[in-house]
């Protein structure tokens, strides 16, 4: 199998996770919501356990999570829910150019309705610009979106001065901490976040489920539902809950809480050398802030290159993410390496490593052979 080293796409769940997850697949089967007996009790149970953990995580109140099916999910309550809330009061949203899609694609369903959005730019390393934010508040403003680490680069925004400035204004702010949470500290009432997605399969919990954290002291507290149905999660979120998926994500936040600063020491390590052994000859730039960024994470561009072939020659090898949104007839190169300023040779000959919990120092000296190895093989 090739080495995985596209742990921003998805993570390996951990086999602590795995366990804590089989029982509810297969005796502990009852539903969350049915109130009258054993089975019921046993699944509600469990979800509320997971509820504290995953609280625990973000330093949240446990009846402030919301469980849905993943970050995109969680984004789409957040902005449509807060934005139909102030629909008549407020009807202007902020975002910053290199959000993930789930925001970029729910802003601009939002704007198709009616809605005015602001998109700030971000500097040539990939952080929000503040005085251009600040700038982009209205009267109107509702809600600033900017996203805690970014899930191409890894690039950090800063996140407790995005909100100070967002509350200066009068507006709610929502940020997608997927590709943080769980690997760096976060605390929801330090950073002043009203509204906060996460997703599990980014924390080697399952696929298909996420939450969406709302701070019951916040006007977004009273966002509406875009589900509607028996009433779930507070009303927030109907349908039956995925109590095998939450019991996972539960332990997977808790052995992210607790084992944090071991992953962080051991696989920043071999993110620097790894790093240092594709850039080490030159001709091999580093995309996004050197320093302000995820410990987990590498995008590097290989200038003169055709990136496509040099991905099919890697991928026998290796597993790792281009800086192309690749569809079936063209390559577009990444919005968010352009967004950064980036020329089209560059942002196409990008590539992501991202590492996880399970990578080994073994994977990533083979890989940073091959990678190199091809590299010659193309470039002579
Ligand atoms: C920054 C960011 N936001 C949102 C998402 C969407 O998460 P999910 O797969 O849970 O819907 C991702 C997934 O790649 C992400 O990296």
């Amino acid at each position: 199998m090739p080495i995985y080293l596209d742990n921003n796409a998805t993570t390996l769940p951990d086999p602590r996770v795995v366990e804590k997850m089989l029982p509810f697949l297969t005796t502990h089967y009852g539903n969350a919501a049915s109130a009258t007996h054993f089975y019921g009790w046993e699944a509600r149970d469990a979800v509320e356990e997971a509820r504290e953990k995953l609280a625990g995580l973000l330093n949240a109140d446990a009846k402030e999570m919301v469980f849905t099916s993943g970050a995109t999910e969680s984004i789409n309550l957040a902005l449509k829910g807060v934005m139909e809330q102030f629909s008549g009061k407020g009807s202007h949203l902020v975002i910053c150019s290199t959000e993930h899609k789930a925001v970029l694609d729910t802003a601009k369903h939002l704007e198709s309705s009616g809605k005015a959005v602001s998109i700030v730019p971000v500097n040539e390393q990939g952080i929000i610009d503040l005085v251009k934010l600040e700038s982009a508040f209205r009267p109107d403003t509702v809600m600033a979106a900017v996203m805690l680490a970014n899930n191409e680069t890894g690039v950090i925004h800063p996140v407790n001065e995005i909100a100070n400035i967002t509350r200066k204004h009068g507006a709610l702010f929502f940020c997608d901490a997927t590709q943080a949470a769980g690997k760096i500290p976060i605390d929801v009432n330090i950073l002043g976040i009203d509204l906060l997605a996460c997703s599990a399969h980014k924390m080697y919990g399952p696929k298909g489920i996420g939450a969406l954290y709302i701070n019951k002291k916040s006007a977004a507290s009273k966002l509406i539902a875009q589900m509607d149905g028996g009433g779930h999660e507070r009303g927030f979120r109907s349908g039956t809950l995925n109590v095998p998926a939450i019991a996972a994500f539960g332990e997977a936040a808790e052995i992210s809480r607790k084992e944090m600063d071991v992953d962080r020491q051991r696989i920043s390590q071999l993110r620097d050398a790894l790093e240092q052994k594709l850039t080490g000859s030159g001709n091999a730039y580093i995309n996004g802030h050197p320093k302000i960024r995820m410990y987990n994470v590498t995008n590097i561009s290989f200038p003169g290159l055709e990136p496509q072939r040099f991905m099919m020659a890697l991928s026998k090898h290796i597993a790792v993410s281009s800086g192309s949104a690749c569809t079936s007839v063209v390559q577009e190169p990444s919005y968010v390496l352009k967004a950064m300023g980036l020329n089209d040779e560059r942002a196409r000959n990008a590539f992501r490593f991202s590492l996880g919990r399970f990578t080994t120092e073994e994977e990533v000296y083979t890989a940073g052979d091959v990678v190199l190895q091809t590299l010659s093989r193309f470039r002579s």
